[in-house]
Order: C-alpha cells, then structure tokens, then sequence
C-alpha cells in the first residue's frame, strides 16, 4: 500500500543546491555490503599488499574495467574482511557513512560467507554491525540475503530459509546478484518463489550485460518487486517490467563503470522515471564507485534540471518501493515532510 507524498508544487525559482541534497533524507535501497565498506576502514585493516589491489580496483582506474573483470575487486575485500569481527564493524561504519550523508532508511544486502563460524555466523555478525549502526546513528536500516545465479543449491536454499527465519527480525528480502552472464538460475527459481510466498521482497538484478539469457525464464516464473539495473532488457522482459510497472533500482555511475553504458545520460531509467515508470535511484556499491546517495542525485538533478520538488518525491518514492511495512513507512515519512512541504 503506497504512502502519499502530497507535496504542493514547487515555486518556481527553488533552485537546488548541493547543499540540499546533502541535507534532504534520502533512501538508499540497493547497495551491497562488500561494495560499501568505507574505504577508511578497509585502510585501516589492510595489509600494504591488499590496500594497493584496492586502490588500483577504485577511481580512477576505473574506465580500464569491463563488467565481468570488476567483480574481482570483491575478492580482495573478501580477503581484508576476512572475519565476523571485521564483518560487524565494517557493517556499523557503513551506517554511520551513510546516515552522514544524510540517508534515513538503507537496505543492505549481501551474500553468505563462511569466515570461519559458519554462514549463519555472518549473517549474525552482519545484524549486529546494522544494530549497532542504528543504535548509535538513529539511521533505520534492513538486510536483504542475496545469492547468485551460479550459488550452489544447498547455499541458496540456506540463504533463503534464513531469510524467512529473520523476517521481522532485521531481514526484508532476496536479492539475486553476481556476474549476470555466470551460472543457471532455473533449479533456483523455486527458492525464489518460497521466499515471495512468506512475505520476503524479490530483488534481481537484471539486465546488466547483452549476454543475459535468463530474463524471460526468470520474469515467466516470478515477478520479483523490484529489478536492479534494467539497462539491457530483451523486449519481452521490458514488456513484463514496464506491464507490472516494476521498480527499477537505477545505480547511474556503477552502469557506467561496469560498462553497461558509455553516459549516465544513457541510462534508460531516466526516461522511464519521466514517463512515470518507479525508479529509486541508487549507489550499488559506495566504495568501489566512491560514490555517495547525495552524489547521484546531485549528478541526476544537473543532468535533468530537477528542483527541490522533484528530489524530494524521489525521497518518497524510494521509501514507497522499500520492503518496509507500511507502519513503518509512515514511522519514517514524516523525516521527509519536515524536511520540504
Ligand atoms: P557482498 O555480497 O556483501 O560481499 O557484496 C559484494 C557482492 O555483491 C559481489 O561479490 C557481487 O556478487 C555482488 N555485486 C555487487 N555489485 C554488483 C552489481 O552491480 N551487479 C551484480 N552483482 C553485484
Ligand atoms: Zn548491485
């Protein structure tokens, strides 16, 4: 059930700021852990080895890394994370980051590891990190569980079932991520349907790479809630995403990065956004992009010439297209409206 927004029409000279956008509450819904460590704190822990590899992963080397060859960067910060210690202070850095780039709500997501304990373990380790964040922040933050198309059933299966373990207790979703073109989703679907039945929101990052073949099996099975990316939809997957009017969680400088377009201005979702289509703009991965929420958005209203309305709509969209309940969404929603009304 959507939340209304019901903000008057903006004067017309409300200039925007960056100041602003820094300022306004904002909803961040898609950003993987691995990917969202501040970089501070993996300097902190890093051998001179692992924090050289980092910097030669991150601006501005980046324009030599295709999409495929990017994901190795997660590798190295699997090395320097390489504990359940380590784990829950990355995860309690990283919400005092974003509440400080003002984010009031952010839906972590992150794939299972063993460091040691066990996959349980971390994902314990990771829910005390986001508690002690919100704790110590006031920021409201939920886990999403993700795998990928090529985890191995049993991992899936677990991820899934402790999904629906956590539900109310932290957890709101199943993310499916990883390199889009590696792996068979289809004995997995079924996991997918599991988790949409208990109540879980579906994420699934789609459309990433022109090698993509899985699209319409994976859309002919579920219609998950919200898409990742959606830049290279084959037409019958933009016909399902735009019929159900699915929201797309558009990260613009990680499309460019990870080569999926040559522009932000590129990216298709703009021109969906415009047409009234749900879009919740989104950073994907804050360290490895070093980018923050406020500077998408910033890079979003110069390139389209949005003024306070328009962002702070964005800001009740998102919240609109979270997993949240809609108790809780409206626990949140008055942040916003103080904000700009
Ligand atoms: P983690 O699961 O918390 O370790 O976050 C890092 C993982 O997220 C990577 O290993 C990838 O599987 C996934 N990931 C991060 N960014 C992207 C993306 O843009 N597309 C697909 N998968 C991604
Ligand atoms: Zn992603």
């Amino acid at each position: 059930m959507p939340i209304s927004s019901s903000l008057e029409p903006a004067p017309a000279h409300t200039q925007v700021s960056r100041d602003f956008i820094q300022n306004m509450p904002k909803v961040e819904l898609h950003l993987h852990l691995g990917g969202s460590y501040p970089l501070s704190y993996l300097e902190e822990i890093s051998t001179d080895h692992d924090r050289q590899c980092l910097h030669e992963y991150l601006c501005p080397k980046r324009d030599i890394i295709s999409y495929h060859e990017w994901f190795r960067v997660f590798d190295v910060i699997e090395r320097v994370v390489d504990s359940e210690s380590k784990v829950e202070e990355g995860a309690r850095r990283l919400c005092h980051d974003l509440a400080k780039d003002g984010v009031i709500y952010v839906e972590i997501r992150t794939g299972l590891k063993d460091y040691g304990q066990g996959y349980v373990a971390y994902i314990d380790a990771v829910q005390r990190g986001i508690e002690r964040g919100i704790k110590e922040t006031g920021i409201q933050a939920r886990l999403i569980l993700s795998f990928r198309r090529n985890t191995p059933f049993d991992l899936a299966k677990l991820t899934v079932e402790e999904a629906i373990a956590r539900k109310d207790k932290g957890v709101v979703g199943i993310d499916v991520s990883g390199d889009s073109g590696i792996g068979n989703i289809e004995p997995l679907l079924p996991l997918l349907t599991k988790a949409k039945e208990s109540g879980l929101g579906i994420c699934i990052h789609m459309g990433e790479c022109v090698e993509e073949c899985d699209q319409k099996l994976i859309l002919d099975h579920i219609i998950p809630h919200r898409i990742g990316h959606g830049v290279h939809l084959g037409d019958d997957a933009h016909k399902i995403v735009h019929e159900n009017k699915l929201a797309v969680e558009a990260c613009l400088t990680s499309s460019v990065i990870a080569q999926m377009i040559a522009k932000e201005e590129h990216h298709p979702a703009i021109e969906w956004w415009k047409n009234g289509h749900p879009v919740c703009f989104s950073t994907d991965d804050p360290l490895i992009f070093q980018v923050s929420l406020t500077d998408e958005l910033w890079k979003l209203s110069q390139m389209e010439n949005l003024d306070k309305k328009q962002l702070v709509e964005l800001s009740y969209d998102a919240l609109n297209y979270s997993f949240l309940s809609k108790e809780e969404k409206e626990s949140l929603i008055h942040k916003i409206k103080n904000y700009y009304c």
